[in-house]
């Protein structure tokens, strides 16, 4: 026998993140990732096709060209911006960087499966808080939950997979709440969806300027570039510097840079796509609502259908007609909403659920 080289103890049996796997059917809507649906067009494509031409050469070290747009974009200085990859890529640097040994990172549960595992690779510990029963986040039981051991707070806003929103007056209130040296990471993939208005002091320069906020963004959604893998954070210079002092010297690529840019530039583009992704988000709840499935309320591209036991039957149903769903065992089903194809197909499942 070999000896091989045994990688750290508290990693073994680390759970895989998950995706779900096409049924003995053809799949004819995807439905379980919450991406974006259709294909690129238009000027992000162009503009992705064009870099792809002259990506004999690096991108800009640090992702600088898209860290200097997002700052003017959002009006804050390019020193409090970092990108990279993805907004997951991102929250493993900040966790990787913040967190010591035993650490704990207090969120809310259920809420993006991803989390935890980031948490345990970064060598922390994560403190779940329930859910409340409509399946928005308890803020109040989050803050009680923040201990001299906590160093991060999660808060997925719209949460994944529930679709719910905090009531930014509460969450204005939590953050008021967190002691100075715990880091709040605002998760807002999905903010794109969210048809509330948003006051000045959720801004996002005004949560940066808090120093121990840190607002998480993608361009994996709303944008429509989850396989070209861009996100980005902003917070406070210091966090913000951490961050990036962290991250390999070239952590997005001129292809997605360029996609991203021209996302950035071309806003009538991402606005019609959430326009019509809320639009079907409406039909389909009322669909569910008609077969009397009730689902909280969403704010995202996705919907929760609250099915406990049931929620792998469901989903097996699903993917018998072709429909790719993302169950979740004894909890629910999230169905990602957007495609126009997948009211057809939910409507011919719900036609057999009992
Ligand atoms: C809440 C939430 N945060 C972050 C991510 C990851 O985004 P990215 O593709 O930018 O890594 C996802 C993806 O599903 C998500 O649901």
């Amino acid at each position: 026998m070999t000896l091989a080289p045994s990688p750290r103890p508290d990693l073994t049996g680390l759970a895989a993140y998950s995706s779900v796997a096409p049924g003995p059917v053809p799949v004819r809507v995807r439905a379980s990732s919450n991406e974006a649906p259709g294909a690129l067009t238009g000027p992000v494509l162009d503009a992705a096709l064009g870099a792809v031409s002259r990506a004999t050469r690096y991108p800009m070290i640090g992702g600088a060209d898209l860290a200097a747009a997002l700052a003017g974009a959002w009006g804050v200085d390019a020193g409090e911006v970092a990108v990279a990859d993805g907004a997951l890529p991102l929250l493993d640097r900040l966790l990787l960087t913040y967190l010591r040994p035993g650490d704990e990172v207090v969120m809310a549960w259920r809420s993006y499966e991803a989390y935890p595992l980031s948490v345990q690779v970064a060598g922390g510990r994560s403190v779940p808080v329930p859910l409340r029963a409509d399946g928005s986040h308890d803020l109040p039981a989050m803050a009680a939950a923040i201990g001299p051991a906590t160093r991060v707070a999660i808060v997925c806003n719209p949460n994944n997979p529930t679709g719910t929103v905090v009531p930014w007056s509460a969450l204005s209130d939590f953050l008021d709440s967190v002691p100075p040296d715990v880091l709040v990471v605002l998760d807002e993939a999905y903010t794109e969806y969210d048809a509330r208005q948003r006051p000045a002091s959720m801004s996002v320069p005004a949560l940066a300027a808090r120093g121990n906020v840190v607002v998480l963004r993608t361009f994996s959604k709303a944008h429509g570039l989850a396989g070209l893998r861009a996100g980005y954070l902003v917070s406070s210079v210091e966090v913000a510097g951490a961050v990036r002092s962290v991250l390999p010297p070239f952590p997005v690529s001129s292809v997605a840079v360029a996609a991203a840019l021209a996302s950035l530039a071309h806003p009538s583009v991402l606005a019609a796509r959430v326009a019509s992704t809320r639009e079907e988000r409406s039909q389909v709840v009322a669909l569910l609502s008609g077969r009397g499935v009730v689902v909280p309320d969403s704010e995202a591209n996705f919907v929760w259908l609250p099915l406990g036991s049931r929620s792998h039957e469901f989903a097996d149903l699903c993917r018998g007609h072709g429909l790719l769903v993302r169950p979740f065992a004894d909890e629910g089903v999230r169905i990602t909403v957007g495609d126009p194809d997948l009211r057809a197909v939910l409507a011919e499942v719900l036609a057999t659920w009992e």
